[in-house]
């Protein structure tokens, strides 16, 4: 059954969450869910890593733009895991524009411009499996067990 697969994502903290000093609250969002933190680094992309990122929207109106962007200031590049942990961080996420994005979700509590929306997600498991190594080498994800895990899931 599609919803319970216990999964990983890549999530990108983009410049503005950093330099607004949301980072802890957005990762707070996330463990309350009770998704795990499997890997976690402070980085300032470069332009290849943000091509290759992004390399879907290459030819898009907004594609230079958005590579300037993530390129601008460090980023936090996390790894998340958890049941069903692509969908359900996008929900967390909200809509890519903000102006669409329903409250109680990040970019709909803290962002307002589609640009400057201050997560990025893996939309399926091929993205994060494209995406995740742009940012990690396989070591720097790691295997381990929350004490409360049990708590967590059915398993
Ligand atoms: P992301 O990849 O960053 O998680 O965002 P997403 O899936 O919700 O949206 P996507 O379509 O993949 O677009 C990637 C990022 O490009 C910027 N964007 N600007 N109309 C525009 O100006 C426009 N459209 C997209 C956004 O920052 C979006 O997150
Ligand atoms: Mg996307």
């Amino acid at each position: 059954m599609d919803n319970d697969r216990k999964e990983k994502t890549f999530i990108l903290l983009k410049p503005d969450a950093v330099q607004r000093g949301l980072t802890g609250r957005i990762i707070a969002r996330f463990e309350d869910k009770g998704l795990k933190i499997i890997a976690a680094k402070l980085v300032q992309v470069t332009r290849e890593q943000a091509e290759k990122h992004y390399g879907v929207h290459k030819g898009k109106r907004f594609f230079e733009s958005l590579v300037e962007f993530i390129t601008s200031s460090p980023c936090l590049a996390l790894v998340l895991e958890g049941r069903n942990a692509i969908k359900l961080c996008r929900r967390i996420m909200g809509s890519t524009d903000p102006m669409d994005s329903e409250p109680g979700t990040i970019r709909g509590d803290f962002s307002l411009d589609v640009k400057h929306n201050l997560i990025h997600g893996s939309d399926c498991p091929d993205s994060y499996a494209h995406e995740v190594q742009v940012y990690f080498t396989p070591e720097e994800i790691l295997n381990y067990r929350l004490e409360l895990e049990g708590w967590i899931y059915y398993a």
